[in-house]
């Protein structure tokens, strides 16, 4: 069946674009080339989530930070959402004896918000439909496409195949894109995968006397080496926690008694919030997911088709970027269209060419903070390298500022975030080696000064001071 969706409202011949997926930035997409007065149509594979009842999501909760805010506020939604979200003003670290100690995420006023999946990707579907030149199509998963003619085979519910053509093919299907398979088929396209060690498992904390169990503000982070568990606040004082963990170290975990024994080992504070009965339930109620990191280029093929969010760039949560680079997607095309006066050809190339290198970044940067989180959010050395990034950045706001502000707090691309902090680090790094050769010098006067002159054991005193100062 050639299907060619009518144009009623428009005189002029309308272009229209296919939005492939329905999911957040799918949902934003939409709502961009609407604005555009592009005729929209989304296929999404699921049902309607605003009226199926048991929603599946990947995440219950995300961050939501300035990128998406700003992609968010162009399209007339982020009051909408933001009046939704919790601010989370610092990281909350519990340590092993149960101690908590904040670490401020940047300047006062700056914070992330803890926003819930399922309302954000209603509220943008529900966005999306109010343009009178969108149409919404669920129950269509794409099974694949033509490059040469265009085309595209959806399979619905009951079975039958549909094919539709349109003027722009606009892949938005996650992580494990159909639209992208075309492209591996493409001549020079380069593209990696790569599945992290570890799973992750969601578990709930409940409200305790009808109030939150712990500081809403703040997220909340057990950091154990190469275990982790992230707590975010939800609107019904809930908490969503995440647990990541290698996979062998969940499948080592096998009855009831081995939950609430691995708990007491290293997260014996959550016990008694989450709950005794609870954790052994919801423990073995899913298995453990699993992460994927994907980057690939070009993101377009000819005039035809471009992927944007995880099916351009699945990142490990690490950097609570992902959402946030995929809005910052749909914004950063907004911009190029703006520029090439919506001529698809020139539009998708130079997409790619501005945006490949800052999606590389960010998936490289939650690839590191993937290891950051778990083994130095409590080290020393991680904690008073964050102080004196933030001191310095509140002496000199315009010359250092924390990588950590820069992706989270600013628009500065991502691989000009990254070149900064390279440069950064090599000052910071170089000004307190010389504050320590300082310390050394006085130091040893100190200590010859004060120490018995025949002391043998000065050289390893010495030794053992500059070691220590190697390392600040
Ligand atoms: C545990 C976890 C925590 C995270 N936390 C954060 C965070 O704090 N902050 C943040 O910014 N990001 C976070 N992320 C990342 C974020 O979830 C993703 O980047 C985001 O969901 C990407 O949106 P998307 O629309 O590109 O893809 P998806 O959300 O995956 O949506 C894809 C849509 O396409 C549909 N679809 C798939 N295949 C087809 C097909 N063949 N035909 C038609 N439709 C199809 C799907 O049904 C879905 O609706 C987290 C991810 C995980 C796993
Ligand atoms: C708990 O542990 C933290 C870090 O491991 C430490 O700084 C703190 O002093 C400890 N507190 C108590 C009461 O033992
Ligand atoms: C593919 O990767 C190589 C090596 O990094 C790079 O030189 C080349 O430009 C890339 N090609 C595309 C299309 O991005
Ligand atoms: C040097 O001082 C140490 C005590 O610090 C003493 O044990 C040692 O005998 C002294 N050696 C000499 C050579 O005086």
């Amino acid at each position: 069946m050639e299907y060619t969706p009518n144009d009623s409202r428009s005189t002029n011949k309308r272009k229209v674009v296919a939005v492939v997926g329905g999911g957040l930035v799918g949902a934003l997409n939409a709502c961009y080339f609407a604005k555009r007065g592009f005729a929209v149509e989304v296929f999404e594979s699921r049902e309607d989530i605003r009226q199926a009842k048991i929603v599946r999501g990947r995440s219950i909760n995300l961050a939501l930070s300035h990128r998406g805010r700003q992609a968010l506020k162009q399209v007339g939604m982020e009051e909408k959402i933001v009046t939704k979200g919790i601010p989370m003003h610092a990281r909350m670290i519990h340590s092993l004896n149960g101690t908590r100690s904040p670490i401020p995420y940047g300047k006062k006023g700056q914070y992330i918000l803890s926003v819930d999946r399922t309302n954000l990707n209603k509220e943008l579907l529900t966005a999306a439909e109010a343009y009178p030149n969108t149409k919404m199509n669920f129950g269509h998963k794409l099974l694949d496409w033509s490059f040469e003619s265009g085309a595209m085979t959806f399979l619905r519910p009951d079975g039958s195949e549909e094919q539709i053509k349109v003027d722009l093919i606009v892949g938005c299907d996650g992580a494990f894109s159909a639209i992208r398979k075309q492209f591996l088929r493409q001549s020079r396209f380069n593209y990696s995968q790569t599945y992290i060690p570890h799973g992750y498992m969601e578990l709930t904390m409940p409200p305790h006397n009808g109030d939150f169990a712990m500081e809403p503000n703040f997220l909340h982070i057990w950091p154990r080496n190469t275990f982790m568990m992230i707590a975010l606040p939800n609107l019904d004082k809930t908490f969503t926690c995440t647990l990541f963990m290698p996979f062998e170290e969940f499948e080592k975990v096998t009855t009831e008694d081995q939950v609430i024994e691995f708990f007491q080992t290293y997260f014996p504070d959550a016990i008694p919030l989450i709950g005794v009965e609870a954790l052994k339930r919801d423990y073995f109620r899913l298995p453990a997911q699993a992460m994927v990191s994907v980057k690939c280029s070009p993101y377009h093929m000819g005039d035809k088709c471009v992927i944007m969010g995880d099916a351009a760039h699945a990142v490990v949560p690490f950097y609570g970027q992902g959402m946030n680079a995929g809005f910052e997607d749909c914004l950063v095309f907004n911009e190029v269209m703006d520029q090439f006066n919506e001529d698809f050809s020139a539009v998708l190339k130079e997409y790619t060419r501005v945006r490949v290198p800052d999606d590389h970044a960010i998936a490289d940067l939650a690839m590191y903070n993937y290891i950051e989180m778990r083994a130095h959010v409590n080290s020393k050395w991680f904690i008073f390298r964050k102080y004196v990034d933030n001191f310095l950045h509140f002496l000199m706001p315009k010359t250092i500022i924390p990588l950590y502000t820069m992706v989270t707090f600013s628009r500065i691309r991502y691989h000009e975030a990254v070149k900064l902090w390279h440069w950064q680090d090599k000052v910071i790094n170089r000004g307190l080696s010389i504050c320590g050769v300082m310390l050394v010098v006085g130091g040893t006067y100190l200590l010859l000064k004060h120490v018995p002159r025949n002391s043998s054991s000065i050289p390893q005193q010495l030794w053992t001071q500059a070691q220590t100062l190697k390392w600040f």
